[in-house]
């Protein structure tokens, strides 16, 4: 049985685990205010809250749930639009029909919901913020201008929210129902009782991160089949610093990385890559392992990664086996994994003082979207010369790569514009894009010089850099 609590009532099913919550929520709670559009996570018409009591402190995050399966359900707090309207419309519902923000409505429940995941989120409550929470969301008819304007009008509700827990706060507010004060105690209370429904030993078991890649691939199969879950297994989570690496469970969510201290200190631009990778319910769902182990080239977190060389660590029973990233893609698709083997942790060096680091991604629409070509580079410069360099590129080959050749080039010497120049030269030989939906392979060695430009002008705005900005 999967036992969570639904909005304000705890409930227990025995549909298969791997049901998304989705067709839990309507066709089994009968709870239709969740829309349906694409099933696929890209329109936000379908988005849930989950809570949860993580170290000590109740916690919510939007999810799409026509990705999610019921299986991450467990022990959760899930809530759908009905479980935030109250006697009369909230205050997120009013300032959206008072703001003429919803027409036909159908994305409606979506956008509310998504405003509701920022009033209980941590976020400043600036207009930006909570513009950005949306950005899942899509609207085929209203037109974003009054959506932004009742984004902005719920920010100002919380203009006095001070050092108040968000949850506290919206509850005492009466911006959300007032239920929401009993949650956390009420989770605690459910976590005692909770059986071990996540567990599954066989071994040809679907692996289940959060389901963002599997659920849009193996759509019609995936409710009924045998599935271990990981999202939430403790070994697979968590963000620590030793000495100077850094290691984090394969589980790690993209938005556990955004929140995380370690990668905040070393990484000062982390937040705004990526506000370039997918949205606010993918990032909240989509674990860094799910992103490695899918191997799409043009995977943004594996291209990151590989700039890092980060190591990988498998399990297969008591079998343990390390392996460096950039070795795990043996072919498109094809990798260098056993099926047993579960990947159970990530490990990198994390930049010293002497180390910068840059992610440049180019895609069709700014959310939601896939990249075209993307790069990272790590680049170590001791006495004006660089002694380390690792550069990666996505959609300029059939697999995700470290680019080696252009790496040991630019080993040993100083920087200059002529060097980075020659070094875009030799990239070109290293890749073999193809032309497709994300653009012509003329396009993408083009975005992939440009890219590695984009590098060396963002990490070294010493550089003069006047040639780079016109070749
Ligand atoms: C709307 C939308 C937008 C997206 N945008 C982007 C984007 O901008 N950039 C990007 O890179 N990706 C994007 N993605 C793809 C996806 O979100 C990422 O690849 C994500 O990191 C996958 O993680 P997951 O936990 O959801 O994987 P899952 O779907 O759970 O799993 C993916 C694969 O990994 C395997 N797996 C997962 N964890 C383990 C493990 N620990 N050990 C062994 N195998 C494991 C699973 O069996 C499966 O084969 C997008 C997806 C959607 C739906
Ligand atoms: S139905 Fe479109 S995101 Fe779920
Ligand atoms: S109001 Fe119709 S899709 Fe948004």
């Amino acid at each position: 049985m999967i036992t969570s609590i639904l909005n304000n009532r705890e409930v227990s099913s025995a549909l298969p685990p791997g049901t998304p919550v989705l067709d839990f929520v309507r066709y089994n709670q009968y709870l239709t205010g969740t829309k349906i559009g694409c099933r696929e996570g890209d329109c936000g018409a379908c988005t849930v809250l989950v809570g949860e009591v993580s170290t000590g402190e109740l916690r919510y995050r939007t999810a799409t749930s026509c990705l999610m399966p019921l299986g991450n359900a467990h022990g959760k707090h899930i809530v759908t639009i009905e479980g935030l309207n109250m006697a009369e419309l909230n205050p997120i519902q009013q300032a959206m029909a008072d703001e003429s923000a919803t027409q036909c409505g159908f994305c409606t429940p979506g956008f509310v919901v998504s405003m509701a995941g920022f009033c209980l989120s941590k976020k400043a409550p600036t207009s930006q913020n909570a513009i950005a929470a949306v950005d899942g969301n899509i609207c085929r008819c209203t037109g974003y201008k009054s959506i932004k304007r009742a984004a902005a009008r719920v920010a100002q509700l919380l203009a006095d929210r001070r050092e108040e827990a968000p949850v506290n706060f919206a509850a005492n507010q009466a911006i959300l129902p007032a239920y929401f004060s009993t949650i956390a105690e009420r989770l605690q209370a459910l976590s005692l009782n909770l059986n071990g429904e996540r567990t599954n030993d066989n071994p040809a078991a679907q692996r289940v991160g959060g389901g963002t890649d599997v659920y849009v691939q193996k759509h019609d199969e995936i409710r009924d089949a045998s599935i271990r879950f990981l999202f939430d297994t403790p070994d697979l989570n968590g963000i620590r610093q030793v000495g100077d690496q850094c290691l984090m469970g394969a589980s790690t969510t993209v938005t556990d990385l955004i929140e995380s201290p370690v990668m905040q200190a070393h990484f000062p631009d982390f937040n705004q890559y990526t506000t370039l990778i997918s949205s606010t319910p993918i990032r909240n769902m989509a674990t860094i392992g799910g992103n490695f182990i899918n191997a799409s080239p043009i995977g943004d977190f594996t291209v990151f990664f590989l700039a890092l060389d980060a190591t990988l660590t498998f399990r297969a029973g008591r079998t343990v086996r390390d392996l460096p990233l950039r070795d795990l893609y043996q072919g498109y698709k094809t990798l260098d994994k056993h099926p047993d083997e579960l990947l159970e942790q990530i490990r990198f060096t994390l930049p010293d003082r002497n180390t910068r680091f840059n992610f440049e991604k180019v895609s069709k629409r700014t959310h939601l979207d896939i990249a075209s070509v993307n790069s990272a580079m790590s680049i170590t410069i001791e006495d004006d010369v660089i002694t380390t360099v690792r550069l990666s590129a996505g959609g300029v080959a059939p697999i995700p790569k470290q680019l080696t050749k252009t790496a040991a080039y630019l080993t040993g010497k100083r920087l200059t514009e002529a060097l980075i120049l020659e070094a875009t030269r030799i990239a070109q030989t290293e890749i073999t894009p193809i032309s497709d939906a994300r653009g012509s392979e003329t396009y993408k060695r083009l975005l992939l010089s440009q890219l590695i430009k984009a590098h060396f002008i963002k990490l070294f705005p010493e550089l003069k850099a006047a040639q780079l900005l016109t070749v």
